[in-house]
């Protein structure tokens, strides 16, 4: 029996109606993480320092960094925690942590009980020898969806589960995401236009490093975290993802990240997770993180996008080649914010980064 990936005290009344097909089967099996009901809203903070190229990074942003994660009182440190780094299109290397709360209180409790915000608050753009930047996306759990092909590796947010659903019905189809989203239900979750502002932000702001610059939160911006896992394939399944998968996962993440302004797409990276102690990438894991105008921009790259589309297709003949029995693991969570429920600044970061692209420069 097939469960529906939005809980049952979340339902109800459509007004916007489900694309699952008539009689529908999924190709593969998909799960998703159950949470408690009591538990309203989620927390992912991406916090991390920005280097001019990965050869001046000393080790010491991170550092800091981890500081406010296992030096914070036990009742209010992240649920869940990891490190990843990118280098993004500007060459700089970025490396950050990548922590979740099961709420907007506990996060906002951490950041005082912790000490990171008065850390933060001080920090002078002009005297920062690197960049620093905060991003915090606290969705109601309505605004949230997250979807993994592995159920004993729950990812993520879904490190805060209660319990992991059985196979879900709403996967593996196009408009499958937003049947999966709660909010979606009644809302068409069309993005707000911050078009003026951004003019207005980008006037005043001009460059961006040696400043402090917070970008305004935008109705209904969609972030995506597409992650992928191969660390436990045997070396057939390995080569075959490297050679198969791996490139075209790469052409997407590059389309995107330099050309996705065209399609709704601010900003694109492909992150690496790194080992939490030595900050090597050496762990087989990457995801694509990705802030979108609005879910319907998202939707149309997935699934008419040439780079998805081969992604798509390459993995059906992947999985097929290995009759469905993989060691590959898939998984990934979508945000659909609204402006409150989002906070990014940058400090002594350059115009390239994150949702500084979304202003326009
Ligand atoms: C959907 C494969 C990476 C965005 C799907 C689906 C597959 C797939 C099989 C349909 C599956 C389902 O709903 O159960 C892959 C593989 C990837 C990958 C094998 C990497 C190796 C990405 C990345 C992004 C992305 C990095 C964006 C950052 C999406 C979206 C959908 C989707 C938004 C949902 C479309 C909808 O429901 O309408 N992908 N994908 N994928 N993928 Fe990917």
């Amino acid at each position: 029996m097939l469960e529906s990936a939005i809980p049952e005290h979340y339902r109800k009344e459509r007004t916007c109606p489900v694309s699952t097909p008539p009689n529908y089967e999924p190709p593969f099996p998909s799960y998703c993480a159950r949470f408690p009901a009591k538990m309203e809203s989620l927390v992912l903070a991406i916090i991390g320092a920005q280097y001019a190229s990965s050869s001046s990074n000393d080790g010491a942003g991170i550092s800091t960094i981890k500081k406010f994660m296992t030096g914070a009182p036990d009742a209010v440190r992240p649920s869940f925690w990891e490190v990843a780094a990118v280098t993004d299109k500007k060459g700089a290397y970025n490396i950050a942590v990548l922590a979740y709360w099961p709420g907007a209180d506990i996060q906002k409790k951490w950041a005082e009980g912790s000490g990171f915000q008065t850390w933060w608050d001080a920090l002078d753009a002009e005297q920062e020898k690197h960049g620093w930047f905060v991003e915090v996306l606290s969705p109601s759990l309505e605004r949230f969806e997250t979807v993994f092909s592995n159920h004993s590796a729950p990812e993520g947010a879904a490190n805060m589960q209660e319990s992991i659903s059985g196979e879900m019905e709403e996967h593996g189809y196009w408009g499958s995401m937003r049947d999966r989203l709660a909010a979606a239900q009644a809302d068409k979750l069309v993005g707000g236009k911050r078009d003026i502002v951004d003019g207005e932000q980008k006037a005043e702001v001009g460059k961006t490093t040696a400043k402090r610059v917070r970008v305004s939160g935008k109705g209904n911006l969609c972030v995506i975290r597409s992650g992928q896992d191969w660390a436990s394939t045997l070396p057939d399944e390995r080569k075959l993802y490297l050679e198969t998968m791996h490139p075209v996962l790469i052409q997407g993440m590059n389309f995107l990240r330099d050309n996705g302004r065209e399609i709704g797409c601010y900003s694109m990276n492909l992150w690496d997770v790194v080992d939490t102690d030595t900050s090597k990438a050496d762990k087989e894991k990457t995801f694509g993180l990705g802030f979108f105008d609005d879910i319907a921009s998202l939707e149309f790259w997935s699934k008419s996008h040439q780079t998805h589309i081969n992604i798509f297709g390459g993995f059906l003949m992947y999985a097929k080649k290995l009759d469905f029995q993989l060691s590959l693991k898939l998984f990934h969570e979508v945000f659909v914010l609204q402006p409150d429920q989002q906070f990014f600044e940058y400090v002594n970061c350059h115009e390239g980064t994150s949702m500084l692209n979304s202003l326009g420069f």
